[in-house]
Parts: structure tokens; C-alpha cells; sequence
């Protein structure tokens, strides 16, 4: 049992290893959270604090218990100074709801920590990136994914996000992922390097990283800070998160020396609102029309051709008969 054990131990880290490997990184102790968690919370020489009704046990942080019209929160008080890095996050929401529960939690790199809202438990026209799971669709007549759905968020203060619409109209990326109620370890990274933003998710057990979305020419200054916050309504869920493990990544020597601190949050290449209709099966569908119409526009040429010589070596011939 110890072999596998320390086997599987090792097969981990290996795993680990081949999505952090890339860049050198180093895991930042001041931005991360793991087991046995630190004896205080929210004093003020703590780095982490609980928000709402949010509590710790030792064996997790919960955000929400799985009773109607909580809100909780959990923030790193020490801000990101710098540019890259990469953002590991155990987390576990299950409860009784068979076919109603919700609404699901947020990862936020958000300016303003410990804010209350209607945006799981955060403020609405917040400033920052929100990585949002989101458990429950509540435009489901509209919506063409199917729930549990990962989605960002990239607002500098001037969006609303919609919650009858899931904040459809301005979320940048998505994909489905069915983490919810999971007996498995369920886990989501998120990268920011070199202004791209990756999202990706572990669930299934297998200690393997799959590719949720990326997404190039985002822009996040550096000074905001790391947070996790959910809310439950009419619906509930336990939203526990159980770890948290942050990297530094190398940084290109340019982008050490620029002063970031003062970018204002943007994703001027995302079409907000893209991910409601699938963007890729309709350009694909529109470059097949365009084919079609190509060879159509051909083949009516050819035919006048062909008619036109028919026509002409008729004549032709019937000159030549009579
Ligand atoms: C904030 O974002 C909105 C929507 O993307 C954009 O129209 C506006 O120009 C931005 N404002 C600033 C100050 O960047
Ligand atoms: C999605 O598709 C519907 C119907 O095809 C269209 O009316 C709507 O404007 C589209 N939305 C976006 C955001 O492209």
C-alpha cells in the first residue's frame, strides 16, 4: 500500500511537473493555501481572510454550506506584484439538490478584495478577471451549453453582469465540465503568461490537465488580488475550496521592467457574448457555403460554355447539310 501510495505520489508531481515545467516556476507560499491551514484567518497579519459566512475547518474552506441565501468569501490580502503566473485550485461543491442546486463559485483577480454583491457573493462592475463555475443555468430556454460551465470574465468596471443571462453577453470564453458532486479530486488551473489566458481542468481522476479554453491578448495589471466567493439564492450546494497553490512564472525581461500596475483590465480581441452561439461550427458553415457557391457559380458557367459551343457547332453543322 506505502509503494503505491508513494508511487502515486510521485506520478503527481510528474503530472504536475509537465504543465508547470515549461517556464521554471516557483509556488509562491504568500498566495497559496494548503492543508493544514494556517491557525488564523482574517487578522490582520494573516495573508488569508474569510469573508461573509464563509468558515474553515481543517479539512476545507466553505464558502457556502448547502442552505438557502448564504454568501461567503475567501481572500489573499497580499497583492500580485507580479506579471505571470499560474493558479491551482482543489475545490469540491456537491450537496442533496438532485436537479436544483447553485449557483456555483468564482475565482476572482479582482482589485478590490472582500466586496459583497449579486456576482456569486462578489460586486457587480468589478474590476479584474472572474473565472466563473457556474453550476446552474438560470437562461437555460436560451442557453445551448449544457451545465456545469466554466466562463470568463475580463471587466473594468464599466460591465454588468447579467445574472437571469449567466453573464452570457459578456464572458469572453467557456466549456463545459461536469465537476459538480464528483467523488474524484476536482481541480482548475488558471494561467496568465505573456497577456494569454489558460483555463484548465482536472476531474475526471486522472491527474491530467485538459485545455478549457485559451484565450491570447488579455490585459490584467499586477497589485490586484487572488479570491474565491459564492452565493446560494433559492438553490444551494456546499462550494468548499480545499486548496490553493499559486506559481510564479519567469517573466521575460521586458515585461519585469514595464510598470503593469496601471493597466486597465481589457480583452479588446474576445467578442463577449461569442461563446452563446458556437462561432467555430459557423464560420465553418459559412466557408462550406461559400465553396458551394463557388462550385455552382462554375458549373453554370461551364453549362453556358458547353451549351454555347453545342449551339455553335450545331449551326455549324446544319450550314455544312444544307
Ligand atoms: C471599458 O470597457 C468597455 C467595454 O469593453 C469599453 O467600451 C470602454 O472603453 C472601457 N473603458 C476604459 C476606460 O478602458
Ligand atoms: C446567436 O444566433 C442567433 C440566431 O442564429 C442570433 O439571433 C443571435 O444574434 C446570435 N448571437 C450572437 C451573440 O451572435
Amino acid at each position: 500500500m506505502k509503494f503505491i501510495g508513494s508511487i502515486s505520489f510521485l506520478l503527481i508531481i510528474l503530472v504536475g511537473y509537465t504543465y508547470e515545467d515549461e517556464s521554471d516556476p516557483y509556488e509562491d507560499r504568500e498566495h497559496s493555501l494548503t492543508r493544514p491551514y494556517p491557525s488564523v484567518f482574517s487578522t490582520s497579519n494573516s495573508y488569508w481572510h474569510l469573508h461573509g459566512f464563509s468558515l474553515a475547518t481543517d479539512r476545507y474552506i466553505r464558502l457556502t454550506s448547502d442552505t438557502q441565501s448564504k454568501y461567503g468569501g475567501l481572500w489573499n490580502m497580499i497583492p500580485v506584484t507580479y506579471a505571470d503566473w499560474e493558479m491551482h485550485v482543489h475545490f469540491h461543491v456537491h450537496g442533496e439538490g438532485k436537479g436544483f442546486f447553485g449557483d456555483g463559485f468564482a475565482i476572482w483577480y479582482a482589485r478590490d478584495p472582500k466586496l459583497d454583491g449579486p456576482v456569486f457573493g462578489y460586486t457587480d462592475y468589478f474590476y479584474g478577471l472572474a473565472v466563473i463555475m457556474d453550476t446552474y443555468a438560470n437562461d437555460h430556454e436560451r442557453q445551448k451549453h449544457i451545465y456545469p460551465y466554466i466562463s470568463a470574465i475580463v471587466n473594468n468596471g464599466t460591465l454588468h453582469y447579467n445574472h437571469d443571462r449567466d453573464g452570457t453577453d459578456i464572458s469572453i470564453a467557456g466549456c463545459e465540465s461536469s465537476f459538480r458532486g464528483r467523488t474524484t479530486d476536482t481541480l482548475v488551473a488558471i494561467r496568465y503568461e505573456n497577456n494569454r489566458l489558460t483555463v484548465s481542468t482536472d476531474v475526471d481522476g486522472k491527474n491530467i490537465w485538459v485545455v478549457c479554453f485559451s484565450i491570447d491578448n488579455i490585459h490584467l495589471p499586477t497589485n490586484y488580488y487572488f479570491g474565491f466567493t459564492a452565493a446560494t439564492g433559492q438553490l444551494s450546494d456546499n462550494h468548499d475550496i480545499i486548496s490553493v497553490r499559486t506559481f510564479q512564472l519567469a517573466t521575460s525581461e521586458q515585461r519585469r521592467s514595464e510598470d503593469r500596475k496601471n493597466i486597465i483590465p481589457a480583452a479588446p480581441a474576445a467578442k463577449p457574448g461569442s461563446t452563446e452561439n458556437d462561432t467555430s461550427k459557423s464560420s465553418s458553415w459559412s466557408v462550406l457555403k461559400i465553396f458551394l457557391l463557388v462550385v455552382f457559380v462554375i458549373l453554370i458557367c461551364l453549362g453556358a460554355i458547353g451549351s454555347v459551343w453545342y449551339m455553335r457547332s450545331y449551326s455549324h453543322r446544319s450550314k455544312r447539310f444544307y
